[in-house]
């Protein structure tokens, strides 16, 4: 099993004077977290794809991770670009069959007990899953900015990451996709597949705005 981490983004959200994915939190850059999250048994290897002209993984130390972390210079325009191209990349090694684990640069906070209860439900499915939350919040369509109406909320989760898919399948899917596929679930919905939700927890947040680093700030600090 190994795993793939898409950090070719620009973080233009986060509006955080860098690309947010190298934005300090206690101390490291997010990334940094997001490798700890997932190096861990059973994935054997992380590959991080990173734009072309990224000059800055370069100057950070990645030793902690020696001989089981690749860079990948190969983002794309979207995340699923980066993600295809990052799969490509790691193909001449990798069996169909393998498992891999997509995962945000964004999430720092998955925590080991999320990863693993991941693992454990994915490994016997025939298609793979990811890790969501059910939506707590009463959800709203907007018309501009005022009500349209109320969602029924019963059946709507939120997708995380990592999602964990046979990396032939993940291939197939991402090549074929069309429209907007902002995870990988989406692209293997969409050849009539039905990944599996796992629940996962608030904790592990997607660094979005700029707020959301002091968010993950104080989770990672807290386990600290
Ligand atoms: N990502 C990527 N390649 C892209 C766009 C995004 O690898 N062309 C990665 C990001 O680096 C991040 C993850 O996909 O780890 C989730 O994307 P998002 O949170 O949207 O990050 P950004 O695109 O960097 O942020 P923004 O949309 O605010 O610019
Ligand atoms: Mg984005």
């Amino acid at each position: 099993m190994f795993a793939l981490i898409p950090a070719a983004g620009s973080g233009s959200r986060a509006a955080a004077g860098e690309a947010k994915q190298y934005a300090l939190l206690a101390g490291r850059p997010m990334l940094w977290h997001a490798i700890r999250a997932v190096c861990v048994p059973p994935v054997q290897s992380v590959f991080v794809v990173l734009a072309p002209g990224d000059r800055t993984f370069a100057s950070h130390d990645w030793s902690a991770y020696e001989g089981r972390l690749e860079p990948l210079y190969c983002g794309g325009a979207s995340r699923r670009d980066s993600v295809h191209n990052g799969l490509l990349a790691t193909l001449g090694d990798r069996d169909a069959g393998d498992w891999v684990l997509v995962h945000d640069a964004a999430r720092p906070c998955l925590s080991r007990a999320d990863l693993d209860r991941l693992i454990a439900a994915c490994e016997q499915h025939e298609v793979g899953g990811i890790l969501a939350l059910p939506i707590a919040e009463t959800v709203k369509r907007a018309a501009h900015d005022h009500i349209e109406k109320t969602e029924e909320r019963s059946d709507l989760w939120l997708a995380q990451t990592p999602q964990m898919f046979r990396v032939g399948l993940l291939l197939q899917a991402l090549r074929q996709a069309r429209g907007a596929v902002t995870d990988e679930a989406s692209a293997v919905e969409q050849l009539g597949l039905k990944p599996k939700l796992v629940q996962g927890s608030r904790e592990n947040l997607k660094v979005t705005w700029p707020e959301d680093l002091a968010l993950a700030e104080g989770i990672l600090e807290r386990r600290a």
